[in-house]
């Protein structure tokens, strides 16, 4: 019998029809948190029903909201109850795989002054949390983490917050989203600077729900106490799912995909810029925007690509699609240098160490760094990899078997629907031999 944690892909194949990839992960999550926050019901189609995003429907739902599901899923209507209008947790909330289910709920349960224990798997459960926990102590927050700064995290009541200004130590969209959300609540006025752009989806949603917001450069400011309004959200496809197919018709011969409704923020699509500058044939095609989001569709075909050392300015814009993009660089002619990405070894694995076991495994040349990787592009072969519980990586090797020389046998696959359930069924109607 097959193992279900196990995909197994023969290699070759091209991807060829019309796909479109479910909704935005970053942007399912903000809908469900806004929505809940809101004074009314907020209508979410297309929402992500991956378990990432059900971890943060399953959270609210322990604070008193009510959410359910029409037309299979398509439409997710959040029954808001108001800035403080959510009820303390009666026990410990596991947020499965999700660092931004934890991050932003922290923001909000801080801000709420409720007291909560958040808790999450094995990978979550080892990662840096210290990163919003610090700036939401400045605001008067209480909030205890384990030894090293990771899960579970006991959060006291509080009586209220005060705004601070937090010139952010790290790039990182959950740590701006969590102290502006924290905001919402705190006394006074919040101000966030980044050290470098990074997704801006909560600032997009919070001004769709009438929340006055300022953005000038890296500052985003906002004064606490404003109400939220109901909204009705259409999700885009995401760009980071739709990446592994974008990756797979490039470096397969004879492809011809198009991506129907991807979200095109300027903030994610750092992994459009990097597959330009190595070769790619990417056409934006019925540019649009859908709610206050900018979408289009993409056309891609085969290209030969060749290495590139990539601008350290567009990791934090491409932070998610490092995997996929370490197989298009070993698809490519020549050496593609990635350095500055330091954070790529705090995701949902060390992604650095992960990508490397698994392109050695297959055959090829990389040298690491502790910000980074070198990646000399070559005839990648059959070989057993794993993901290490990492949906990304699981996902990056079943794309490189179009290129593989041999099956490619990927361990720990499961975790794919943390944030892609459908991608099997898709990737195989799109092409892909697994
Ligand atoms: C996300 C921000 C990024 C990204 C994650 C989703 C978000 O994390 O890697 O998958 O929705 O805000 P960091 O903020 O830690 O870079």
């Amino acid at each position: 019998m097959s193992d279900p944690d196990e995909l197994l892909v023969q290699p070759g194949g091209s991807l060829g029809g019309t796909v479109q990839v479910p909704g935005d992960k970053s942007i399912s999550h903000r809908a469900v948190m806004l929505g809940a926050l809101g004074d009314g019901v907020t209508e979410i189609r297309e929402c992500l029903l991956g378990e990432d995003v059900r971890a943060t429907m399953g959270a609210f739902r322990a604070l008193g909201i009510t959410i359910d599901e029409h037309e299979g899923g398509r439409l997710i209507r959040v029954h808001g109850r108001g800035l403080r209008g959510l009820t303390a947790p009666r026990e410990v909330i596991d947020m499965g795989n999700s660092g931004t289910s934890i991050r932003l709920l922290t923001g909000i349960l801080c801000g709420h002054g409720l007291a909560a224990t958040l808790t999450g798997d094995a990978s979550l459960r080892g990662r840096p949390m210290r990163r919003v926990t610090d700036p939401l102590a400045q605001m008067g927050a209480n909030i205890a983490t384990a030894s090293n700064g990771t899960p579970p995290l006991v959060i006291a009541a509080n009586p209220g917050l005060r705004g601070i200004t937090f010139p952010l130590p790290v790039a990182s969209a959950q740590v701006k989203s969590a102290v502006l959300l924290a905001g919402l609540f705190a006394a006074g006025e919040t101000t966030v600077i980044e050290p470098a752009p990074t997704r801006d989806h909560t600032e997009r949603m919070l001004a769709g729900c009438g929340v006055a917001l300022s953005v000038e450069g890296p500052r985003v400011s906002l004064v606490g106490g404003q109400r939220l309004g109901p909204s009705t959200i259409t999700v885009p496809a995401d760009l980071s799912s739709a990446a592994f197919f974008i990756v797979g018709a490039t470096i397969s011969p004879d492809s011809d995909l198009l991506l129907t409704n991807v979200g095109v923020n300027p903030t994610r699509t750092g992994v459009l810029s990097v597959l330009a500058q190595m070769g790619a044939h990417i056409e934006r095609l019925n540019e649009r925007s859908i709610g206050g989001e900018p979408v289009a569709d993409l056309r891609v075909r085969s290209a030969a690509l060749h290495g590139v050392d990539v601008d350290p300015a567009l990791v934090p814009l491409a932070i998610d699609e490092f995997p996929i993009l370490f197989i298009a660089a070993a698809c490519a002619r020549g050496i593609t240098r990635v350095r500055g990405a330091a954070e790529l070894r705090h995701k949902e694995s060390d992604r650095i160490a992960t990508m490397a076991a698994g392109l050695t495994a297959a055959g090829l040349s990389v040298t690491t760094f502790e910000d980074g990787i070198e990646i000399e592009g070559g005839q990648l072969r059959g070989a057993t990899v794993d993901s290490h519980g990492d949906h990304r990586i699981a996902m990056a090797f079943a794309i490189a078997a179009l290129r593989a020389s041999g099956p490619l046998r990927i361990r720990n696959a499961a975790p794919i629907a943390t944030s892609f359930p459908s991608f099997v069924p898709l990737a195989r109607a799109a092409g892909l031999r697994l």
